[in-house]
């Protein structure tokens, strides 16, 4: 009789703990990834149906953002009940059915929990706006106005404007870091912090990996609510906000990076290892501090897995001297921490336009991101190398480029729908009218475009993540700071007996190359590199080689 082997996925996954140091992350956001419905907006059975394009990436885990219960004011970052999905998206049983599509295929499910702030519909912000004396009176940040009537401090809103918004009902303000519907949870008031971490045990139960913590630094505020000082202009800095948003003139020392945060981090990792092999990455926004932040959220092993800063996130082009100088930070503050990578999200320029590059620069990039230490995350769209796309004002959904708009067009030019076939206007996206155009520039580089063609860049993108899928050294490995050799930038890694020499050609010109003497074997053939004898490098071109040590 032919007995089926039936292997619990699911057990063999949760068997490495370790699985996220040097993992690959793929993020998809889940309304521009696929539509089933044919609503135009995509949702949790359209990711089943494309677990096998996630799977040939070659990808340890997936990052879904936000599907929960929303008004989707801030499309699903303004949550009104943690332990649902929001209608549009599908059900619980729709998302059971993800994690079983992605078992089975050996990849691991990580979710977003936006903990920082609940949307103005959540059920606890309702109760809690009613007076000043109910149950939940303060699960959020309230405040008294000043005897003039103006807010209780200076702080502002990311999205734009003060952070406080008036609430007629208590005759107090409202703390909010974002929209004004995004009202702030009050983190120093331990029933909110149970409840939160309830609300995440209810996902690790359903079989969740792991997580991304949305805003990780903001959770906490100053309990005496101290202004922030002024910024001096020539310490301004627009990584994580645009120039022309006045978030960028203070010093942010009261409205987050709290102290107190860091217990409640450990609150949250305590529950975590009552669990297999669940994982968490802290996004960390911090334009002064972002590695400092990374480096203490990350370290013991008793805060969270890793933080997700903004340094590759930022309009800085990696040159050799970028790349150079991040390490150099990271070598300086982050000691037993770890760093989650990325270059693209749903929140920035997609980087082939941020930084102007084209499919070589892309390539290049790709590969370096995979022998960098630390964990890559790519977000979808990136494997094709598509553009940011541009959206006409009319067309525009997200507020904050609503706000800004045209000197900051928001954040809808990175989550137009992904291009599955170049034949269909809407690229095989949904059979309806998609929440967002699809970038017309985008078909010819559908996914069903470039599977045939082997030198296309989704191809480069399974060639980059299998070499550091099959290289322990890549994975895990030491990494040497990072010098330069004119617009070269290079690094060693080491484990075990071996070291790989890592050079990258980060500039448009070819540009000379040395290597230490050694009996070098040559790798990345496959990517483009060149050989270990090589006395230069093509622009964008990389040279990667390996030697016992
Ligand atoms: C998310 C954004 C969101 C904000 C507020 C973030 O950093 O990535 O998309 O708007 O937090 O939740
Ligand atoms: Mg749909």
């Amino acid at each position: 009789m032919n007995k089926e082997v039936k292997i619990d996925m699911s057990s063999v996954l949760a068997a490495d703990k370790d699985w996220w140091r040097g993992g690959v992350i793929y993020q998809i956001y889940p309304r521009s990834f696929q539509d089933s419905t044919g609503d135009g907006i995509g949702d949790l059975r359209g990711i089943v149906q494309r677990m096998d394009h996630i799977a040939s990436l070659g990808v340890d885990a997936i990052w879904i953002s936000p599907f929960f219960t929303s008004p989707m004011k801030d499309f699903g970052y303004d949550v009104s009940n943690y332990c649902d999905v929001d209608p549009m998206f599908g059900t619980l049983a729709d998302f059971d059915a993800v994690i079983e599509a992605a078992h089975a295929r050996g990849i691991r499910v990580m979710i977003d929990q936006v903990l920082s702030h609940t949307s103005d519909q959540h059920p606890w912000f309702a109760e809690s706006r009613q007076s000043r004396d109910n149950d939940k009176a303060d699960w959020f940040v309230w405040a008294d106005p000043k005897e003039d009537g103006t807010p209780p401090n200076n702080w502002l809103s990311i999205f734009g404007g003060p952070a406080w918004q008036w609430d007629a009902r208590r005759e107090q303000y409202y703390l909010h870091n974002f929209l004004t519907s995004q009202p702030d949870l009050n983190f120093h008031c331990p029933a909110v912090q149970d409840a939160l971490l309830d609300a995440v045990r209810f996902w690790l139960d359903r079989g969740v990996d792991g997580f991304r913590l949305d805003t990780i630094n903001f959770y906490v505020h100053d309990k005496d609510l101290r202004d922030n000082p002024a910024l001096p202009v020539d310490m301004r800095d627009d990584s994580i906000a645009p120039r022309v948003n006045p978030y960028n003139h203070q010093h942010h020392l009261y409205s987050k990076n709290q102290p107190e945060n860091l217990a409640f981090l450990r609150r949250f990792r305590a529950l975590l290892d009552e669990y297999p092999a669940a994982a968490a990455v802290g996004e960390v926004g911090d334009a002064q501090k972002g590695l400092e932040i990374m480096a203490e959220y990350t370290s013991g092993g008793d805060k969270v897995h890793m933080c997700y800063s903004f340094e590759f996130l930022s309009k800085h082009a990696p040159t050799a001297g970028r790349v150079a100088e991040v390490w150099d930070r990271v070598g300086s503050v982050i000691d037993d921490g770890w760093a989650c990578w990325a270059f693209s999200n749903h929140d920035v320029v997609r980087h082939s336009s941020r930084w102007n590059l084209g499919d070589a620069g892309l390539r290049c990039l790709t590969t370096l991101m995979m022998t960098m230490r630390g964990t890559a995350c790519i977000y979808q769209g990136e494997e094709l190398g598509l553009t940011e796309a541009d959206v006409a004002y009319e067309d525009l959904q997200d507020p904050y480029g609503i706000e800004f708009w045209p000197e900051f067009k928001g954040r809808d030019g990175c989550r137009t729908p992904m291009v599955w076939q170049a034949s269909n206007s809407d690229a095989g996206f949904s059979a309806g009218k998609p929440w967002l155009p699809v970038a017309s520039e985008h078909l010819g580089r559908a996914v069903e475009a470039q599977e045939g063609n082997a030198d296309a860049i989704l191809h480069h993108y399974r060639r980059a993540i299998a070499m550091r899928r099959n290289e322990l050294t890549l994975a895990k490995g030491e990494q040497s700071p990072v010098t330069t050799q004119g617009p070269v930038a290079v690094f060693t890694r080491t484990h075990d007996g071996e070291e790989i020499f890592c050079a990258f050609n980060l500039g448009e010109a070819e540009a000379p190359i040395t290597l230490p003497a050694g009996d070098w074997q040559m790798m990345g053939a496959e990517l483009g590199g060149a050989a270990p004898d090589a006395t230069t490098l093509a622009p964008w071109q990389c040279l990667l080689a390996r030697r016992a040590i």
